[in-house]
């Protein structure tokens, strides 16, 4: 069975075919740095419209990639939710019309549990059941995961989001956006010694987060020093220490209490390097396993839809002719 996915929630537009018995046969992205990159995050009016240009080009790029037509497709996947409502109703309308016209059966996917699936494209992929750390820029989350869709919230964060936090405070820094990616650079160059950021919510049980708080003390500490290129480094080397520091600690605990030996993390901030050097050294110490999936597919991809969508069709899900979009959809509400 062969399942095309599409990814419209934020701002990359993502496509790709997924087939059942032979894998991935063929992924792409078309991201939208440029169009947002003036105004330092995401204008969803302006990311919808991007969506509409470069979707169906993308599809028949992805298609003609793997060798294919739309005959030869079994199914439709898009993203359901959440995200930015145009965005989502550019992927949910384009996909659902295509399924309806090849008269193909089609089904709207939780983006989170694309990103939660996404390991499984990989060759040594993990068994249920795991551990969960979803981190991306709209959820920071640990989940107890014990098969499709039994996906049991562990903790979540209170606030902001963990690649939030990194857009926020590399902007603060100015250093850019998406802030990730530029923030884990300038961090390469930091002195581990000059700033301590604190650790939040790790004083006390549970396995909740919060990181607005960290945005605040860089701020904070920015306007306490000097802007040098060397003090930006410093900054966001303790901001980045803080937040890997915090997700590794509560992967710790919800480890211990659930006695999970296998830890999956996905989501756009799984990309970042220091963190993944953590916890494969928590990993290591708990004699547990840990799954990634490859840096492309961190952030929003079609590849992940496409194979969370073709797990759902197996189970015998297929929506009707009609179509909707969840642009707040709590992985908890999820069947
Ligand atoms: O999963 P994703 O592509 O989109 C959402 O579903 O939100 O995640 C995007 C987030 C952004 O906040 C971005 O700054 C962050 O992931 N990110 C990173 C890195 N690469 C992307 N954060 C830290 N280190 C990175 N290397
Ligand atoms: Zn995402």
């Amino acid at each position: 069975m062969k399942i095309l996915g599409i990814e419209t929630s934020c701002d990359d537009t993502g496509a790709a075919i997924y087939d059942t018995g032979n894998g991935l046969l063929a992924h792409g992205v078309a991201d939208q740095l440029a169009t947002h990159a003036e105004y330092g995050g995401v204008v969803p009016e302006l990311a919808a419209r991007d969506h509409i240009r470069k979707l169906a080009p993308l599809v028949q790029s992805v298609l003609g990639e793997a060798g294919l037509t739309t005959s030869d497709i079994d199914g439709v996947a898009y993203t359901r939710g959440p995200g930015l409502a145009g965005a989502l109703l550019v992927g949910a309308g384009y996909g659902r019309s295509l399924a309806w016209s090849l008269g193909i059966p089609c089904v709207g996917v939780h983006h989170m549990e694309g990103h939660l699936l996404a390991p499984m494209l990989e060759q040594n992929k993990p068994a249920f059941p795991f551990l969960a750390l979803l981190v991306s820029g709209g959820h920071t989350l640990l989940a107890d995961v014990q098969g499709l869709g039994r996906y049991q919230i562990l903790g979540e964060s209170l606030d902001d989001a963990a690649g939030e936090a990194f857009d926020k405070t590399a902007k603060l820094l100015g250093l850019g956006y998406p802030g990730g990616p530029v923030l884990a650079k300038a961090a390469e160059r930091g002195d581990p010694a000059r700033f301590r950021f604190p650790r939040p919510m790790c004083d006390r049980p549970g396995l909740d987060f919060s990181f607005s708080g960290l945005k605040t003390f860089a701020l904070t500490t920015i306007q306490n020093s000097d802007d040098s290129e060397q003090t930006v480094a410093d900054i966001a080397w303790a901001f980045q220490d803080a937040v890997a520091d915090t997700l590794v600690l509560k992967c710790k605990r919800a480890l211990k209490q659930t006695g999970h030996k296998r830890l999956v993390v996905a989501g756009g901030v799984s990309a970042n390097a220091e963190l993944r050097k953590r916890l494969s050294a928590l990993a290591d110490s708990l004699n547990a396993e840990v799954f990634y999936p490859r840096l492309e597919f961190c952030t929003d991809n079609g590849a992940m839809i496409a194979y969370a969508g073709a797990m759902r069709l197996l189970a015998g899900e297929s929506q009707g002719e009609g179509f909707d979009i969840k642009p707040r959809w709590p992985l908890a509400e999820i069947s």
